[in-house]
């Protein structure tokens, strides 16, 4: 969950690599550091974030070196813990994402040897291992090292007195930037943005010799050739644009990121993959896995297929036989347990499909087949943007099914998603941000868009909400209901009317406020709750996105209202590439 990236070339590197490092802050903001090597190598570390200042002193010579934003996992966040990690002579620098699962018995046995550990991180183990397999060459260290690293990791290694980078693979992403006599590399693509268009992405078990005028890729010894791709993303897309904060830009794209993923398509193969499928299960984490339980709704109430929705980190717990179409649902394409759960599909040899929005991650290399989102690059931690793609990807498979029933349907959502950003939620914000604790209710599809509502809320305002099943509240949840606790009721036309209306009664009569979302022109309703908010009177697909993105709006001026810092929210991290 941290980010690393790496400069070879003929620019200075430690701008290139602040630079860099600010672009994947979003992966990890609890300390940063780089290196360079010029005659000698040059380490300048700090805690916080690398947006706070204190990067603008670091003037390291040297046109080689490497980067890293962390977020904790093995010590705390302190400069000692940051990275780059040396060895014990300080000639060798790495940065390393990742986790080593037989760190212990590698540190017991290093010290052992006479090495000195500065750090608590498992990192500085790798460097150690390098250091005590050197022999003249950095790139044979290294390869003498891997074998001996359990877990996940991509590093990059710098040595003084060198103009190389070694990177080197396995679970954990790395892509390279082609320049010209130059290269850049990266946890992800946003730092190469600024410089390239021309990446490569490294496999599981590959290890980069990389050179300012030359790149050699092997992989099991042998020297392989991987592919130059063409990044479709451009650096204005990863820019503020006049807003005061990412995830507020993000939440504006959502008409057309919902657009550009429906103009998109679907191929022909992933067609014919979705068409077969008897039975469809998915597999994802977070906001994501939120997409596909309302998935789960719509399709089997729409196309009559059976679906299962499964967190990522519980799928290995259930052993129910898997025989069908796994489709794994992740705007990053780099979460662990989402990949873990996919590869278990695939042990099992079920057809893959990944649905994400990062071309070349690693859920595309994996997975059978792709059918990539349009949401163009997400900066906040929080997701807004994704999510709408991910709806618009699985509704189009609805449709397909459907044997495009909602042709029309899609293709006009956009506009509705317009009309809804500009709502005033002043009342709603302010009962939210005086309240300790919240919670969303919905049936049906706005169930799973209830439990979307409150993490967002939670995940960035910190008031604590919980989504709940409207019928579930009256099983225990009502001892909490207070006149404190707002109580958030997406009441939309159809069969779930009635009775979410006399759920929000039963909540009045225990005197929590409500804040209710229905058509526009719901008179009922309105004179019913204590905060009314209306959505447009849409189809029932539309509805859910509408409804979704006044909850967004609802989490995001709360936690403005609270102060809170809106694109990194404490202790989170946006690719979560742990277990
Ligand atoms: C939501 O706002 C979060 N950022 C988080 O729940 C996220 O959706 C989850 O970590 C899964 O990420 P992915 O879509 O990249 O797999």
């Amino acid at each position: 969950m941290c980010g690393i990236v790496g400069y070879i070339g003929r620019r200075d590197a430690t701008p290139v690599l602040i630079q860099g490092l600010k672009r994947l802050e979003y992966r990890g903001y609890d300390s940063f550091g780089i290196a360079t090597v010029g005659s000698e190598l040059e380490v300048y570390k700090r805690t916080g974030s690398i947006s706070d200042g204190e990067a603008e002193a670091a003037h390291l010579r040297g046109s080689t070196g490497i980067g890293h934003t962390r977020w904790a996992g093995y010590g705390e966040p302190t400069v000692v813990n940051a990275h780059p990690q040396i060895d014990c002579e300080g000639k060798i620098a790495i940065v390393h994402n990742g986790t080593i699962e037989n760190y212990s018995d590698l540190r017991r046995h290093l010290e052992e040897q006479g090495h000195t550990f500065r750090s608590e991180t498992d990192t500085e183990a790798i460097v150690h291992l390098i250091e005590e397999r050197y022999d003249g060459d950095l790139l044979s260290a290294v390869n003498a090292t891997l074998p001996l690293l359990q877990g996940s990791y991509a590093f990059l290694a710098i040595m003084e007195d060198a103009e190389r980078i070694i990177a080197a693979r396995n679970k954990s992403p790395i892509v390279l930037g082609v320049g010209d006599a130059e290269f850049f590399a990266a946890s992800d693509l946003m730092p190469l943005l600024d410089y390239t268009e021309r990446v490569i992405y490294l496999e599981d078990g590959d290890v980069a010799d990389i050179t300012p005028g030359r790149l050699d890729i092997y992989h099991g010894g042998q020297r392989v050739e991987r592919p130059i791709e063409l990044v479709d993303w451009c650096v204005e897309d990863t820019r503020k644009g006049g807003f005061d904060h990412y995830m507020l830009k993000e939440i504006f794209e959502q008409p057309q990121s919902f657009y550009e993923t429906i103009r998109a398509g679907i191929d022909e193969d992933v067609r014919q993959m979705l068409m077969d499928a008897d039975e469809i299960t998915l597999v994802a984490c977070g906001t994501s896995y939120h997409t596909t339980l309302i998935f789960k709704y719509l399709a089997e109430t729409f196309c009559n297929v059976p679906v299962r929705a499964e967190m990522g980190s519980e799928f290995k717990y259930f052993t129910a036989p898997l025989n069908n179409l796994v489709i794994a649902v992740s705007q990053s394409g780099e979460t662990t347990d989402t990949i873990a759960a996919l590869n278990m599909a695939k042990a099992r040899n079920c057809p893959t499909l990944a649905i994400t929005n990062v071309q070349g991650s690693t859920l595309t290399r994996v997975a059978d087949k792709t059918l990539l989102m349009r949401a163009g690059p997400e900066v906040s931690v929080a997701a807004t943007k994704s999510y709408t793609a991910q709806l618009a990807a699985l509704m189009q498979i609805i449709n397909l099914r459907c044997e495009g029933a909602f042709d029309d349907v899609l293709s006009h959502a956009h506009l509705a998603i317009g009309d809804v950003l500009l709502h005033n939620l002043e009342d709603a914000v302010a009962l939210c941000s005086r309240a300790d604790h919240a919670f969303f209710m919905g049936r049906g599809p706005f169930y799973p868009v209830a439990m979307e509502g409150a993490l967002k809320m939670k995940e960035i305002s910190y008031v604590h909400a919980e989504g709940y099943a409207a019928g579930e509240l009256k099983h225990g949840p009502f001892a909490l209901l207070t006149p404190e606790t707002p109580v958030v009721a997406i009441c939309t036309p159809g069969p779930i009317y009635n009775v979410m209306v006399s759920n929000v009664k039963e909540v009045k009569a225990r005197k929590a406020p409500v804040i209710a979302l229905g058509v526009d022109g719901d008179k009922e309703l309105a004179e019913i709750a204590d905060i009314f908010i209306p959505i447009p009177d849409t189809h029932l697909l539309v509805q859910v996105l509408t409804a979704s993105l006044v909850l967004q709006l609802l989490a995001y001026h709360t936690a403005c209202a609270l102060g809170r810092d809106i694109d990194r929210p404490r202790n989170l991290a946006k690719s979560v590439t742990v277990e």
